[in-house]
This record gives structure tokens, C-alpha cells and sequence, in this order.
């Protein structure tokens, strides 16, 4: 039908979430309403290709890493759309809107939605520097940090080092003068729990140390906060934005902390909606969760995670701008607890992404 808008969704993608991407973005583009959109998914190898795919099945088996048609966004904002070569020869496709549903670096951290802004698309989800700062655990605490102090809320106390400056046992020193074991480790540029380390000595602290700064320059190593690990999602746009209600990660047993594995393979992972916290902390984790998406400048969505302490307390921990999208992510399902159906929730983000 040739009156059907055009909605590009990204997916895959450079970065260590490549698989989880790939997995969310066949539950977007399964859930996008094909009456009134023509879906083009374009997938991005780890090695930075950018391919057409030709249906959802080559997402499901992988065969879209062996497509033949290359499809890259134009920053040209002439063009709104992308250059489709195939067979030798090159075409531009208009496109209306992208979901770029990809997580991580290269693709949550604002370089994909720099192009968009250059070609001017309308994009689902957080702009370019809401997407950047909320990548960097680092940068994110000085931002978030007034929102959360007005509220009452506080952050995991830590220390920031980047690799070129960093001397190994001087770091530990620091680490030591400051915290007691354990302490958690970092890069500031990861997700899902890649690089992330929890420290009880000096070795596993040198260690960890290490580890993190194999994904990334900079890294904080921060204090050990114990208790619930809680998330809320967040969506909206200019004319408003609402807290959902919380949910609480249930890591497995034998799960040192809510580590790569644990979160996506580990089957006795648990997430749980609506969840009894200590103190009623429901409402201030809600409260909280807006004021960083504010304070961060967020648009469209994110999730929003934080502790919750024995008494009450509120500990902010992250935000994700672009958050998965899998059958058992957090963020659909804690919508889907409010009633709104994932189908729904697509629309949504993609009406978001146009009022824009
Ligand atoms: N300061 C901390 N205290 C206790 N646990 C932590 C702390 N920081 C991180 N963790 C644990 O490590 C996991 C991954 O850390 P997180 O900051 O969420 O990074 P990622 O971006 O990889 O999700 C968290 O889900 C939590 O289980
Ligand atoms: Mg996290």
C-alpha cells in the first residue's frame, strides 16, 4: 500500500548488548501495527555493517548477517531515509521514523541519534545528549545529583579513575582509604553487567580493575549498597511524562549479584511487579524516577533503576535510555502491570517520536 508511512527499526549494533538487541528490537517490530507502517529493519553487524533484513524470521535465525543489501542512514536531511545499495547500485528510501532499538554503546549513547537530528528524522526515545550522559555512570551522577539531593534520594558513594592516569596500587589505595569491602567495580561506559565486578580484597580490587578497564577508559568503583535492586519506567514526552509502577529484580541464588548471565540466561532470575518495599518506598522510587529522567533531559522513555534499603532508603543506581525490549524485560512488562499492552506501548513511543 503505497499510502503506509515508513518506520526504520535499528538494531544490533556495535556494542557488547548486540545479542539483547537483537532480541528486543523482534519484539518492537513484532509489535509494530503494520496496517498503518511499512517496517524496514535494519540491522547493524558488531562489526558496524549496516544490512536490510529481509523479514523478522532473519532476525530469529541470524541469516540477516549474510544480506546482500546494504542499508545506512543518510545524514543528509534531503534524503530523510537511507541509501539502499544493491547489486552494485544505490537508491534513497524516504523514511518517516526510526526506533532505533539498540543498546549500549554506539546506539544508546547519542551517536545514532546525531545522525537522526542531522537528517532530521523524528526517532523514537531520548536525544542526543540525555542519550550520552545516561551512558556514563560517571557523567550521569553529577547530573542526576541536585534532582535526587532535593528529594531526598541519594547515590552509591564512589570514585571515578580513567585508564590513562591510573596507577594500579595507587587506585587500590585510594579505593581502600575510602570503602571498606566489598566494593562494586565499573567501566563507565558498559550495560548489562559487562565489566562489572564486585571486590572483597586488594587482588580481586586489582583484578576488577583490570577487567573494567578492558571496556572502557574511565570506570567508578563504588561502595556496596545492600538492598532491593528496584526499577521504575518512565514515558512520555513535552506535554508529559509518568512513572509506571515498580519492579524488583529477584537474582538467582547462586547469582553473585545480577551479573550478564544472571540477567538474560539464568532461568531462577526473577523479576516481580508491584513488589512490598521496606518503608513504602514505591512512591519515592516513582518520584525519583522522574526527577532523573528531568534532570537528564530525557524524552520518549527510559528505566530507571535504583536500591532500596532495609529501612526505606532510596539509592539511585542507573538509567537506561533505550532498555530491553525481551520478553522478560522490565520495562514492557512493568507497562503491562499498568494495563498497557505491549502493541500499545509501541504506538505510543512512536506517536512520541513524531510529536517531536
Ligand atoms: N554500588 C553497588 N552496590 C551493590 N550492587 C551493585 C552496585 N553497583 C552495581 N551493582 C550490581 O551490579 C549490577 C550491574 O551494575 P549496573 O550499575 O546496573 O551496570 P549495568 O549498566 O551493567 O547494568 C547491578 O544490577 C547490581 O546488581
Ligand atoms: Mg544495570
Amino acid at each position: 500500500m503505497a499510502d503506509k508511512k515508513v518506520i526504520a527499526v535499528l538494531f544490533g549494533g556495535q556494542s557488547s548488548e548486540h545479542d539483547i538487541s537483537c532480541i528486543s528490537a523482534r519484539t518492537v517490530a513484532g509489535a509494530i501495527d503494520t496496517s498503518v507502517w511499512n517496517v524496514l529493519l535494519v540491522g547493524i553487524t558488531r562489526e558496524g555493517r549496516w544490512l536490510l533484513a529481509p523479514s523478522l524470521a532473519s532476525m530469529e535465525d541470524g541469516t540477516w548477517r549474510e544480506s546482500e543489501v546494504s542499508a545506512v542512514l543518510s545524514p543528509d536531511a534531503n534524503d530523510h531515509g537511507l541509501y539502499v545499495t544493491e547489486n552494485g547500485r544505490t537508491r534513497t528510501v524516504w523514511v518517516d521514523t526510526v526506533f532505533p532499538v539498540l543498546h549500549g554503546l554506539y546506539g544508546e549513547d547519542g551517536t545514532v541519534q546525531g545522525i537522526l537530528e542531522l537528517a532530521r528524522i523524528p526517532y523514537v526515545g531520548c536525544g542526543v545528549l540525555a542519550s550520552s550522559v545516561s551512558m556514563d555512570k560517571a557523567y550521569t551522577k553529577l547530573v542526576v545529583q541536585d534532582a535526587l539531593e532535593a528529594i531526598g534520594v541519594r547515590q552509591a558513594r564512589y570514585l571515578a579513575f580513567r585508564r590513562e592516569e591510573t596507577e594500579p596500587e595507587a587506585a587500590a589505595d585510594a579505593v581502600e582509604k575510602a570503602f571498606a569491602y566489598p566494593v562494586f567495580i565499573k567501566p563507565c561506559n558498559a550495560g548489562s553487567s559487562k565489566g562489572v565486578t564486585r571486590a572483597e580484597d586488594r587482588a580481586s580490587l586489582l583484578a576488577g580493575l583490570e577487567e573494567a578497564f578492558r571496556h572502557d577508559r574511565k570506570l567508578l568503583v563504588e561502595e556496596t549498597i545492600v538492598g532491593h535492586e528496584v526499577e521504575c519506567a518512565v514515558l512520555g514526552g513535552h506535554s508529559g511524562v509518568s512513572a509506571s509502577g515498580v519492579g524488583e529484580i529477584l537474582a538467582a541464588e547462586d547469582a553473585a549479584f545480577y551479573d550478564f548471565d544472571a540477567k538474560y540466561y539464568n532461568a531462577a532470575s526473577q523479576t516481580v511487579t508491584d513488589p512490598v518495599l521496606p518503608g513504602g518506598a514505591t512512591e519515592k522510587i516513582r518520584e525519583a524516577a522522574l526527577a532523573v529522567f528531568r534532570a537528564v533531559d530525557g524524552f520518549g522513555l527510559a528505566r530507571v533503576d535504583f536500591f532500596c534499603e532495609k529501612d526505606g532508603s532510596v539509592v539511585f543506581n542507573e538509567i537506561n535510555t533505550m532498555p530491553g525490549f525481551t520478553a522478560i524485560s522490565m520495562y514492557p512488562q512493568l507497562w503491562a502491570a499498568r494495563g498497557v499492552k505491549l502493541t500499545d506501548l509501541v504506538a505510543r513511543l512512536i506517536a512520541l517520536a513524531e510529536e517531536r
